[in-house]
């Protein structure tokens, strides 16, 4: 333990010990004689302050921690221990002082280590993820600057996706594969670090470690995978224990970056799953459209004032995707009626009725095959059910009707009636308005004729305003 014994009236040393010579780097004939203040900022003149102050107060100090500069101008944590003793009448004080600087380093990687971790459980994203990993290297090793590479999987590249300082403009920039010292990160998979890159032939890149003269390269590797590199440069040289530091944090990054990746991936297929569907929809209905030309139009429409009015009646906005799709689909089943039937120009015979009755089956057993569209069902299976027991397929009465269905009900007959047919021509608005009244309570739940009245009175002002 390092040990030095002051004297209390000068405050001068009096003697020191070997291990304070290997602490500090003065030697003994150095320091006996001369004062702290007059060592070369080896000790914080407000510290020793508090200490002078402590130990008159309170005879002895414990656990005093400070920071010493050694002779060679390294800063070390210190915990210093003082008591006084009188020998042969004079008063001197003895201080122990302990090198905590590995215990101290230790604890502050700890805690960088912890909140990078929180910090990277909690970032939702790739995206915010990046410049915390890129934020907290900075700051944990006083770096200058710091650059993440991640791997193309497609390429093979290396892209810099975030850096700090000089290297931050080769943020977007593409290495390619097998140049440079990643290719050597590669192979051995290790850390490669220089304080002398200068005269590193490995190094391809030279123009960009001006003023740099540590530097470490560290692999990304998550589930055994290699999938970037982390590097840190900086104007003064790097340490053993930093390299390791280094390493640890490019770990904690590379997985929570492989986990954001994976959970991206799945995402993005799965919007990409719904995307394709949503095209393969929109083409069926539009195949039906085609062949049912009379009612070009008639399923956007519908589709759009159901979505509409059930936000106003208070559906909520994952329903109301499920809405759109059924509505998208109601007439889906019309698929399976014969043009003879669907395309006659006059009215149905009790035959052709009996068929045509079944397009909302058609569509059930159509739909029900598609897990996907499952959810969507209940408009194309139940428009046809009416509030008084009297619809099909089912016959279904009052509420039994899926609440959706008896909403799209009023749509689709609001606007089937509004445009020309093979059977008949167009209504006016004001019959068709009239008809919907009518049918209040027989074919229609009246609450939804209510809000639905409601809602034509709405878009009547708006369009008037
Ligand atoms: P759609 O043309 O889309 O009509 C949807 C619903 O609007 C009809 O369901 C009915 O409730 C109402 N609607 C349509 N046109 C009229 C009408 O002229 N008078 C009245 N009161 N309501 C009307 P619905 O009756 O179950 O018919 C289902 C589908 O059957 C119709 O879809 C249409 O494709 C076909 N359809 C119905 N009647 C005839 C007809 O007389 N001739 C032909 N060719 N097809 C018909
Ligand atoms: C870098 O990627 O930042 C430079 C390291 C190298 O020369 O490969
Ligand atoms: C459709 O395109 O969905 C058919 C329109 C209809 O007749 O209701
Ligand atoms: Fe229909
Ligand atoms: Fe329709």
């Amino acid at each position: 333990i390092p040990i030095l014994i002051i004297h209390v009236t000068d405050g001068k040393f009096v003697d020191v010990n070997g291990a304070f010579h290997n602490m500090s780097g003065y030697r003994r004939e150095e320091v006996i004689g001369v004062s702290a203040s007059e060592l070369n900022q080896w000790v914080i003149p407000d510290d020793l302050r508090r200490l002078e102050m402590t130990l008159r107060e309170q005879g002895t100090v414990h656990d005093f921690e400070t920071r010493l500069r050694t002779k060679s101008g390294l800063i070390q944590d210190v915990l210093m221990s003082a008591a006084p003793i009188i020998v042969s009448g004079e008063r001197y004080i003895v201080i122990l002082a302990y090198d905590i600087t590995a215990r101290k380093q230790h604890e502050i990687e700890l805690q960088a280590i912890a909140r990078l971790s929180a910090a990277l459980r909690t970032a939702p994203s790739r995206t915010e993820m990046l410049p915390a990993i890129v934020d907290e290297l900075v700051a944990l090793l006083n770096c200058e600057t710091v650059a993440i590479e991640i791997i193309d999987p497609q390429t093979g590249d290396t892209v810099t996706e975030a850096a700090h300082g000089i290297w931050a403009a080769l943020t977007g920039t593409r290495q390619k594969s097998g140049t440079g010292i990643n290719t050597i990160i590669s192979q051995t998979r290790k850390p490669y670090s220089t304080n002398d890159f200068q005269s590193d032939p490995n190094f391809i890149y030279p123009e960009w470690f001006n003023d740099i003269h540590g530097c470490i390269g560290a692999p990304l590797i998550a589930q055994d995978q290699l999938i970037g590199f982390a590097w840190m440069g900086r104007k003064s040289g790097i340490v053993e224990a930093e390299v390791r530091l280094f390493t640890a944090v490019a770990d904690i990054a590379a997985n929570a970056l492989h986990r954001a990746t994976l959970h991206e991936q799945s995402k993005k297929d799965a919007a990409e799953l719904v995307l394709a569907y949503d095209s393969t929809l929109e083409g069926w209905a539009h195949a039906l459209e085609l062949r049912d030309q009379e009612t070009e139009g008639h399923t956007r429409r519908v589709m759009q004032m159901t979505v509409e009015l059930a936000k106003a009646m208070g559906v909520n906005e994952h329903e109301l995707e499920n809405v759109r799709r059924g509505a998208l689909l109601h007439d889906i089943g019309k698929m399976g009626i014969p043009d003879s039937i669907l395309l006659k120009p006059g009215t149905l015979n009790e035959a052709e009725w009996e068929i045509m009755r079944r397009h909302p089956e058609y569509a059930y057993n159509f739909l029900v095959s598609i897990d996907y569209l499952r959810p969507v069902l209940d408009i194309p299976y139940c428009h046809h059910e009416k509030w008084d027991g009297s619809g099909y397929p089912r016959g279904l009465k009052g509420v039994e009707i899926p609440f959706e269905a008896r909403i799209f009900a009023i749509v689709d007959v609001w606007d089937a009636l509004r445009s020309d047919r093979p059977y008949r021509t167009a209504w006016t608005n004001e019959k068709v308005r009239k008809h919907i009244v009518e049918q209040s309570g027989t074919h229609f739940d009246p609450q939804v004729v209510q809000a639905f009245l409601e809602f034509l009175e709405r878009n009547n002002q708006n369009s008037n305003d």
